[in-house]
């Protein structure tokens, strides 16, 4: 049985078929990893706050540290009125640290890592402040925004808020 050739016009055709089909494809993967690019980039840029009613702000004395909520952070009110949403969780290993009164500091049971009631580092192993929620007001209702805590090397002024800031 003799094979037959494909004449060359035929073959032309067949492979601009190809040529056109690997282009397709090519075509349709990066269409898919640009989708990939764009809805991951709109998922880090799209967060959606999750708002914890922490209390009426002048229900927080100066100078008070209060846990808020199921126990994941702490309403800290300085003497000057501001305040900062502090969490809980140690930043060498993450161990719940509690609110020691009657020294007026937090301090890690696990390392015994201190805290001044800024979360700032007193005393290592823990490598920097505890972290922050950010804090909005709603009249005069103290809204902390649990979705996202705020990673900090250390305490400055301007992460205080103050009830006033509204106005
Ligand atoms: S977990 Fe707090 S000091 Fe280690």
């Amino acid at each position: 049985m003799v094979k037959k050739a494909f004449s060359p016009a035929r073959r032309n055709v067949l492979s601009r078929i190809w040529i056109g089909l690997g282009i397709a494809a090519l075509l349709q993967m990066l269409a898919g990893a640009a989708f990939f690019f764009i809805s991951g980039r709109k998922q880090v840029e799209q967060h959606t706050p999750q708002l914890l009613q922490a209390g009426v702000a002048t229900d927080f004395p100066p100078g008070s540290v209060t846990l808020i909520g199921k126990g994941h952070l702490y309403l800290a009110r300085l003497d000057n009125g501001g305040f900062l949403a502090i969490s809980r969780k140690c930043t060498h290993l993450g161990c719940a640290v509690p609110w020691i009164a009657e020294r007026k500091q937090f301090e890690c049971p696990c390392h015994a890592s201190i805290f001044d009631i800024t979360g700032n580092v007193l005393k290592a192993q823990a490598p920097r402040a505890l972290d922050l929620f950010p804090i909005s007001f709603q009249q005069d209702m103290v809204m902390i925004d649990i979705s996202s805590p705020i990673k900090r090397s250390t305490y400055t002024a301007e992460q205080l808020v103050f009830l006033q800031e509204r106005r």
